[in-house]
Formats: C-alpha cells, sequence, structure tokens
C-alpha cells in the first residue's frame, strides 16, 4: 500500500519525555509494518552538530549576541535537515518523527533573549520568519509536563545538564509550551499532559497519531 509522508514533531521542554515517546511510538510503527523515520533537532548534520557541541557548553557562541546566533544557526540547520534528510524519507512515503522543530527555536530563544533585546524588537516574530521556509509539520505533539517531575526525570539520567537546563529558564518554558498556538500559529498542534506514566503518555500519543499515520480509529 502506497502511504503519503508525515511529519510528526514532538516538543517539550527537557525531560519531557519526547525522546522516549518518539522511541515507542517508532517500535509500534515498525511492528505495524509502516516505515518510519526517528531523527531530531539539532540535527546530525553540520550544523547540528555544531549546535550540539555549543548545548554541551564544549564551545562558546558570541556572548553579546548569544540568542540571535543561536537564533540563526538552528534556523540554518532546520533547513539543511529538511533538505538532507526529512524530505527524503518524506518522499519515500515515511512517518519521520522529529524530536523538537522551530516550536523550540521559537520557545527557547526568547526565553533565553536579554530583556532589553525583547523590549527593543519582536524577537519572537524574528525567529519565526527565520523558518519560514521551513515546511510546516503535519502535527505537533506537544509533551506538557511539571518543571519539577522533569528536572527529577533530567537528574536520573545520564550525562551533565545542557546550557538551557536549570529550573527557572525551564518553568518559563513550560508555560510558553502551554501557549504553543501562540507562537506557531495556524500549525496542527496537540497537547498531551506528559505527567502520568510512561505506558500512559505512549497509549494517548498512539490515540491520537494512529488515526493519522495508520488510518485506524
Ligand atoms: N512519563 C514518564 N514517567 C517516568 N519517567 C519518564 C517519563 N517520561 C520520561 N521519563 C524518563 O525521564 C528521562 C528523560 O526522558 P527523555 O530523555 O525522553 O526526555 P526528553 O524530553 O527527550 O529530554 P531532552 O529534551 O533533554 O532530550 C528518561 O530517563 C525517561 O525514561
Ligand atoms: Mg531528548
Amino acid at each position: 500500500m502506497n502511504h503519503q509522508g508525515k511529519l510528526i514533531v514532538l516538543e517539550g521542554i527537557d525531560g519531557a519525555g519526547t525522546t522516549t515517546q518518539i522511541e515507542r511510538y517508532a517500535e509500534h510503527l515498525r511492528l505495524a509494518n509502516r516505515t518510519v523515520h526517528v531523527t531530531r533537532q539539532p540535527s546530525p548534520g553540520p550544523i547540528g552538530t555544531m549546535l550540539r557541541q555549543a548545548l554541551g557548553g564544549r564551545v562558546a557562541v558570541g556572548s553579546e549576541h548569544h540568542s540571535e546566533i543561536m537564533a540563526l544557526l538552528f534556523a540554518a540547520d532546520r533547513l539543511d535537515h529538511l533538505a538532507r534528510e526529512v524530505d527524503p524519507w518524506l518522499r519515500e512515503g515515511a512517518v519521520v518523527l522529529c524530536d523538537r522543530y522551530d516550536l523550540s527555536s521559537i520557545a527557547y530563544q526568547t526565553a533565553t533573549a536579554p530583556a532589553e533585546l525583547l523590549a527593543r524588537v519582536d524577537f519572537e516574530g524574528w525567529v519565526r520568519s527565520l523558518n519560514r521556509f521551513a515546511r510546516r509539520p503535519d502535527l505537533t505533539v506537544v509533551v506538557d509536563v511539571t518543571p519539577e517531575l522533569a528536572e527529577g526525570r533530567r537528574a536520573s539520567r545520564a550525562g551533565k545538564p545542557d546550557i538551557y537546563e536549570y529550573s527557572d529558564l525551564q518553568s518559563r518554558l513550560a508555560a510558553l509550551y502551554r501557549e504553543a498556538e501562540r507562537l506557531c500559529p495556524g500549525d496542527a498542534i496537540v497537547h498531551v499532559d506528559g505527567d502520568p506514566s510512561l505506558d500512559e503518555v505512549s497509549a494517548r500519543i498512539r490515540g491520537i497519531l494512529d488515526p493519522m499515520v495508520l488510518g485506524v480509529r
């Protein structure tokens, strides 16, 4: 059976569970014999690799214009990722499950921009416009989670926190994600409560996505 490609994005604060839920849903699709490709942003490409180094604090991005430079790099990585990896899979009819997209850019760059910059320019609109050539996802699933719960989950996993993983910022991000529809006007967005158990969240995600990607109800 010929399928149409679908771009499904999962979004949420750090520790919301997007990576775990994407892996679980991908396995569910494989068992249903649906072609699936799992990917993420920042991408595995050259700009995305540089961004991961910046997020890990291994390379410093100019302090005076940090937010602007990060927004530009994320937008450049997104177009590179689409051209190099996402679009070819979509043309093959795959379900592409992408961990983060431009909603992350709008939320994280706005939440970390200096107040003085936010007062002077429509920074959120500027970040949105940088991404105007990025195709819109068929659906964005926002996993909303209580910030303290996400913090506990992050603490229980291996690895050093990245430059955005501090509690004050994560609380502000959680509030921004609840307003995702305002940040990405016109996009197809659904919210899932990420606080319950992994199995419960997975079941809710399957309930939302299956009708769209498997055609079952
Ligand atoms: N609903 C849940 N209940 C309990 N534990 C969870 C739940 N969701 C995720 N976890 C656990 O929390 C940790 C973080 O999950 P995960 O790495 O999927 O989050 P993430 O949203 O991808 O984070 P990041 O944005 O930082 O990559 C993992 O150890 C995962 O098993
Ligand atoms: Mg993750």
